[in-house]
């Protein structure tokens, strides 16, 4: 049974878990720092939510922002993330539900993410998850800085 909750607070079994977890989900981005994940943590727009397996272990992650716009609250989930070995179990699933759940007690009326198609478990998880297409054009301009923080190569995602 996978248990899903909030990271209320950094230590070192999250930053192993994120340095297991990145790698499966970006080849570009470096997995999160203590103090990249402190900041995650207390920002109060942002919540990383973690999935556990029975035994405890941290095997999935998503990061849900929710934040106040002209025209409404919204929310973007992003980093979705679940250990190879523990997909198919319904991490992914109870992670998204979450998100939602919390997104929703917070005011927001709509719930964005994207994911590139050849992402096919990503996108049938989402589409399961009562998410529709939007019909809207995705723009990104990228900047000088790179994955670490610093001016480098732009990050994939
Ligand atoms: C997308 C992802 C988070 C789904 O996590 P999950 O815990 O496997 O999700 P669920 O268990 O809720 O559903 C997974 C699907 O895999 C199926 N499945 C069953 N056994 C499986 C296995 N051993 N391995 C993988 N998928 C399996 C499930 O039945 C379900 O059906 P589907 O393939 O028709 O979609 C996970 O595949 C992942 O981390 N992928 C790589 C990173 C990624 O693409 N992230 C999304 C970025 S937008």
């Amino acid at each position: 049974m996978t248990r899903v909750e909030p990271v209320a607070a950094v230590d070192d079994e999250l930053v192993e878990a994120m340095a297991r977890l990145v790698p499966q989900l970006s080849r570009s981005a470096p997995p999160p720092t203590g103090d990249e994940l402190e900041a995650i943590v207390t920002s109060p727009s942002t919540t990383m939510f973690v999935a556990r397996d029975d035994s405890g272990r941290i095997i999935g992650s998503l990061t849900l922002v929710v934040f106040r716009i002209p025209t409404g609250v919204r929310a973007w989930i992003e980093d979705v993330v679940v250990e190879e070995a523990a997909r198919g179990s319904g991490a992914g699933a109870a992670l998204v539900q979450a998100a939602v759940d919390l997104a929703t007690t917070g005011g927001a009326r709509t719930v964005d993410l994207t994911s590139r198609p050849d992402r096919g478990a990503a996108n049938r998880l989402y589409v399961r998850a009562g998410f529709e297409p939007r019909t809207t054009n995705v723009y990104r301009r990228r900047t000088e800085v790179g994955p670490s923080g610093k001016a480098g190569p732009g990050r994939e995602r």
